[in-house]
This record gives structure tokens, sequence and C-alpha cells, in this order.
């Protein structure tokens, strides 16, 4: 199965609305915004400096970014053009903020140009990293940090018992919409061979148990499932009731572990 992330243009206009709606979720909810603010509170960019959000799907933590770092400069870069429309269009009024439509793994940016690159949640939806950790670093200055924050998808559940169905939509989710669901564990070799230090390295768990943060889980694998005639509408329906179910009844449970490294492009 292809990972719909890694070439959001390629799915239908009615997949990228479920896409786009589930990054703007995702981005706003209430357990996720300490992963977010994890990183960017260790940040300090100078007055004037560049922070380039590579992969920045519709801008949800680009904004955010740009909002924290107001004497900053914010560029969102995303390959998806239908995804980067939505970043503009939802952008508000930021005047330190833009976007671009371009690929990580060759950024219309001059060597050195960055003070910080951000990749945050794209290294999972990529066949090889590699290209994207060697290019954010070419863009950063000697000194300048990358941010990957990445989730741990080998990890993620959303079950309250064995064979629970909302559990299976979690695990056909990562099945079908993650590349590599075991990145995390690769990272700080990824960042060495880019011949970056590795200055900082931690986990925290997103646990969602109210509300529709995990609700993309069920809607993008239960779609898929419909799509390819593996089950009917009635039951995709159904699925996406039992989450509202539980978020109402105080059962939601889903979990799944982010990983954020920070390292260093070192001074020689
Ligand atoms: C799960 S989304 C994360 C979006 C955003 N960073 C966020 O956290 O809301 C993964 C993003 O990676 C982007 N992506 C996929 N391949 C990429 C590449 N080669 N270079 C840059 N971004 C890429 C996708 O288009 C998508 O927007």
């Amino acid at each position: 199965m292809s990972d719909p992330f890694a070439n959001v243009d390629a799915a239908s206009p009615e997949f990228i609305e479920i896409i786009a709606t589930a990054l703007e979720v995702r981005a706003a909810d209430p357990s996720m915004l300490p992963v977010i603010d994890g990183f960017l509170d260790r940040l300090a960019p100078p007055d004037g400096g560049l922070i380039v959000d590579i992969g920045c799907g519709t801008g949800g933590v680009t904004r955010r970014i740009a909002d924290r770092f107001g004497r900053a400069n914010v560029l969102g870069v995303e390959p998806s053009a239908a995804l980067t429309g939505k970043a503009w269009s939802l952008a508000g009024d930021h005047p330190n903020l833009k976007f671009r439509n371009g690929d990580g793994a060759a950024l219309d940016l001059a060597d050195g140009s960055a003070d910080i690159a951000i990749l945050h949640t794209v290294l999972s939806h990529v066949a090889d990293p590699s290209p994207l950790v060697m290019e954010a670093t070419r863009i950063l200055r000697l000194g300048g940090t990358l941010v990957v924050c990445d989730a741990d998808f080998s990890k993620a559940a959303l079950g309250l018992a064995p064979g629970d169905p909302l559990d299976s939509c979690a695990r056909a989710f990562v099945a079908g919409s993650v590349t590599d669901a075991w990145l995390t564990g690769k990272l700080k070799p990824l960042a060495r061979a880019a011949g970056l230090t590795v200055a900082h390295f931690d986990t925290a768990i997103r646990v969602v148990t109210d509300g529709i943060g995990n609700l993309v889980w069920v809607r993008m694998a239960a779609a898929r499932f419909v799509t390819e005639g593996v089950i009917g509408q009635p039951l995709a329906d159904a699925l996406e009731a039992e989450y509202h179910r539980r978020a109402e009844a105080g059962t939601l449970y889903g979990f799944l572990p982010f990983v954020t490294m920070i390292a260093v492009k070192a001074e020689r």
C-alpha cells in the first residue's frame, strides 16, 4: 500500500480534504501542543533569522512557529500544491510567514541560509529520509539547528481489548498511511551521517482521551477500506460513530509516542 502523505496531490480531492482536516486538527489538538511546544521551547532563533519548516502541510505547526518567534522569518516548504494552497489560505495575518511549493530533497535555498530547519512528521512518510536530512543540513548555517520530531508509529494504539476494531483501524492507518513506522530508532545515525551533532533526544507520549485528535486513524483506514471494497460504507460510518461514542463515554484511548531530536551543524 502506498503512503498518501508521500504524494498528497495524487490522492482524490475528497481524500486531500481528509488529510488537510486531519493536519489542522492535530496541530491545534491540546494533546499535541506539548509535543510541538516541547521543541519550540528549546529554540532561540536570532532576530531576523530564518526558520524553515520542511514538509509543512497545511501550515498548522508553521503558524505556531511564526507566532512563537515573531522576530524571525518563517518559511514553510511543501511539495503538495494542494496543501501549499491551503497553507496560504489559512496563513492569517503573520507578516513573518511565507509558504513555498517545493521538495524537501531539493530546496530552493542557498547553502547556509537558514538558522533552524524543522522536519515535523515528514521523515516517516518518505521512502528514503537521508536526502531530506542532507538537504536540511546544507541550508543550515554553521551553528544552525535541525529539529526532527516524528511519531513512533510502530507503537500506535487505539484499543480497549484484544481484537478491538478501533485498534484495527489504528493498525490499518499505520500500514496504509505511514512509510516507515520504525523511523524514530534510526534518527541519530541519520543525523550523524549528515555531519550533525545530536544535542538533544527525547520522547513524549501523546494520549488522546477526548475530541477528534485520533479520528484520522479511523477515517483514513475506513475510507481506504471502502475504496478497496474491503468494507461497506455502513461499517465505515459505524466505526466513526464508535470513535465519537467512546470520546463521549470517556473510554477513548489513543496512544502514540513522539520522538524529538535536535541536532547542530557544528562549527568546524
Ligand atoms: C504528516 S504530514 C505533516 C505535515 C506538517 N509537517 C504537520 O506536522 O502538520 C507529512 C508532510 O510531508 C510532506 N512530504 C512528503 N514528502 C516530502 C518531501 N519529499 N519533501 C518535503 N515534504 C514532504 C507531505 O506532503 C505532508 O505535507
